[in-house]
């Protein structure tokens, strides 16, 4: 099971991968969750600290691991060479809730700055990790629809797209599903930060509009936005209805498999 996890920014992408995560992880299925945001910050909400997350270097980041894995013989061609099981072994995390971390960094689009062989090696290893490993998969991707053009979300086989009820996010999730539909199996929309049936009726109308599949509704849980404000992970507050409606989003998406 391969999952993405796309959206605007700040609507609950990291919230909600991380919650799946957690939730295969207490299923015992080994999962690895990455994190292919330019700002990373899903270990922190898996139970890491802030000053261990600051140590983290992505690996589209990691010089050393990128001269090493890549060696250049003609200008611009690159041949990899690894074993995406070594790179787990030397670079996966085990997070305090349970999932092994993975920081990616994210796929630079070409052009200004681009550096080509952290690209070529972020991609491979991101298709290697989701097409030969049995793992579940669950990859907190960058806000917005720019990472779908460069390929990061290629080969999942379900793509969860995340708004809440503003117009402004709901349009970003019509573009990413323009995007994605004919290349992702499946595609979901998950309505978060909902607080009443105004809300909750419009994200269903515009489910219904685009035809895409609403798969969940979150409501919003002052609890959590606190925990956050705490530096608590907000995986860790009990009897939360958002995090119970994140569990039934896991039990419906097993389903579907
Ligand atoms: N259902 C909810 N109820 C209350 N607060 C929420 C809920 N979902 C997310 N939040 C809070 O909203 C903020 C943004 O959530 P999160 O970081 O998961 O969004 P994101 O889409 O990953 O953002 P970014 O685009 O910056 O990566 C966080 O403080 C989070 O705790
Ligand atoms: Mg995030």
């Amino acid at each position: 099971m391969k999952i993405a996890v796309s959206g605007k920014g700040g609507v609950g992408k990291t919230l909600i991968a991380a919650g799946l995560a957690c939730y295969f992880a207490g299923k015992k299925r080994k999962v690895i969750a990455i994190d292919a945001d330019s700002s990373p910050n899903l270990g922190i909400t898996l139970g890491l600290s802030a000053e261990r997350m600051r140590e983290i270097i992505p690996l589209s980041e990691n010089k050393q691991l990128i001269e090493e894995k890549t060696g250049t013989e003609y200008s611009g061609v690159y041949r990899l060479h690894f074993k995406v099981d070594d790179v787990i072994k030397d670079y996966a995390l085990k997070t305090p809730l349970g999932p092994d971390l993975i920081v990616m960094g994210s796929v630079r689009s070409m052009g200004g700055g681009c550096a080509c062989a952290a690209n070529s090696l972020v991609r491979n290893l991101l298709q290697h990790l989701i097409v030969e490993r049995n793992e579940v998969v669950v990859m907190d991707m960058e806000a917005g629809v720019e990472h779908l053009g460069r390929g990061t979300a290629e080969h999942v086989d379900t793509l969860l797209i995340v708004t809440d009820a503003s117009r402004k996010s709901l349009e970003t999730a019509r573009s990413i599903t323009n995007l994605a539909r004919g290349h992702i199996p499946q595609i979901h929309l998950i309505a978060n930060r909902i607080t009443g049936t105004f809300l909750a009726n419009e994200v269903d109308a515009f489910s219904r509009d685009l035809d895409i599949g609403l798969l969940g509704i979150i409501p919003y849980d002052q609890a959590i936005a606190d925990a956050e404000v705490r530096g608590q992970s907000p995986l860790t507050i009990p009897e939360s209805p958002a995090l119970s409606a994140i569990t039934k989003l896991g039990k419906d998406i097993e389903e579907l498999f």
